[in-house]
């Protein structure tokens, strides 16, 4: 690894248990991770399924909270952030992509990838741009006029990577991104993330299962039972 500088997300000892309301239980999803990710890197969370991937993307992406331990995001302590405080770095910093897409039911796929360069006060124009030129990298800038549900799950997923990368985050999180692609789609999609990270210095991390994924990582960190059992 040649990379130098902050890095863009560092867990420290990083647990998250949760308790169920019932009295069951607690279930230790993480458990003691510590990870550095740089700029540049592309990393993959590899492990069975229940292992822990989720749960620790959406700790470093700020949407969960750490049980224990620390998570920072270029060099701040999360814990230490308002909520508005995550939210403002997710929309400036962070591109996020999980398994439940999110796009906006009511919004065009072209007005869903805008959303958030909008809220950023970009401009029209730059706007305009960056929406189509990350749809067009995807594939899909003919379908920029549809509505999501009109939309295959492939395609919805293509949409969402496209509004995940078009403001040109520091970092990208991925829950199983390839999950609804054919292999040439999901190929296209790897190669894009692959192009971000060495050309813009972006850091991926990316939840995966898929041996096309795995093979592109440029490091893997592998969960079993929450823990860290390989980097
Ligand atoms: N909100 C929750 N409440 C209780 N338990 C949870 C919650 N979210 C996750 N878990 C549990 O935490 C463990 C880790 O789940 P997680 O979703 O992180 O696994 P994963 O590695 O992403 O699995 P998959 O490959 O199936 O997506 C599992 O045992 C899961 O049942
Ligand atoms: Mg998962």
């Amino acid at each position: 690894m040649t990379s130098i500088g902050a890095p863009v997300f560092e867990a420290r000892g990083a647990s998250r248990t949760f308790t169920e309301h019932g009295g069951g239980a607690p279930v230790h999803a993480v458990r003691g991770v510590s990870a550095t990710i740089h700029p540049g890197e592309f990393v993959v969370v590899a492990g069975p399924s229940g292992s822990g991937k989720t749960t620790f993307l959406h700790l470093l992406a700020a949407v969960d909270a750490p049980s224990a331990g620390e998570i920072l995001i270029e060099g701040q302590p999360v814990s230490a952030l308002s909520r508005n405080a995550k939210a403002e770095i997710r929309l400036q910093r962070i591109g996020l992509l999980f398994s439940e897409h999110n796009l906006s039911p009511a919004l065009t796929a072209a007005e869903n990838v805008d959303l958030p360069l909008a809220l950023r006060g970009l401009s029209a124009r730059e706007r305009r741009e960056r929406v189509h030129s990350a749809l067009a990298r995807l594939g899909v800038a003919h379908l920029a006029r549809r509505f999501p549900d009109a939309l295959s799950t492939g395609e919805q997923q293509r949409v969402a990577m496209a509004r995940a990368v078009a403001g040109h985050p520091a970092a990208l999180i991925g829950d199983e991104p390839t999950a609804h692609l054919d292999s040439e789609a999901g190929a296209a999609l790897l190669d894009l993330v692959q192009a971000l990270v060495s050309e813009r210095r972006m850091a991926a991390v990316v939840a995966s299962h898929d041996p096309a994924v795995i093979a592109r990582a440029d490091r893997v960190i592998r969960l079993r039972d929450g823990a860290v059992v390989e980097d």
